[in-house]
């Protein structure tokens, strides 16, 4: 592994699944041997439903977007996709600054995510490459 995060441990927290209806998806992953780990989140902030999942490790994010949320456009036009990847990091702010250093731009800066805890912040960064990243602190 190169040094990209400064020697500090880098983890992949989760993968965001985009879905239209959050309670069939779920059952559907259960199928593939998905547990829920949380109830239903109802994130007021972002009008989206949140259900993190888990299956041998791996952790997955459903969040189906409610239809005033800002996120609602994206699903119709891409209807249920995988859209981003979590990594959990100790200092988010640093983190921010080593990405932008790499060509991605912040686009929603640091905010509270009540589905994954209640001391947990997030944000999500842009590359004209990949696509969508998001940083969690916890
Ligand atoms: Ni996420």
């Amino acid at each position: 592994m190169n040094d990209f995060w400064g020697g500090k441990t880098m983890k992949i927290h989760h993968i965001g699944y985009m879905v239209k209806r959050i309670e069939e998806a779920i059952e559907v992953f259960q199928g593939l041997g998905y547990e829920i780990v949380k109830e239903t989140y109802k994130d007021q902030d972002r009008r989206t439903d949140i259900c993190f999942m888990e299956q041998n490790g791996y952790q997955i994010e459903l969040i189906s977007p409610w239809k005033d949320s800002a996120l609602y456009p994206m699903m119709k036009k891409y209807k249920n996709v995988a859209y981003h990847v979590c990594y959990a990091v100790s200092d988010i702010e640093e983190s921010i600054q080593q990405l932008e250093k790499v060509g991605f731009v912040l686009f929603k800066s640091v905010a509270p995510a009540g589905a994954i805890g209640e001391n947990a912040k997030v944000a999500f960064l842009m590359n004209a490459h990949i696509g969508m990243v998001e940083l969690v602190e916890e």
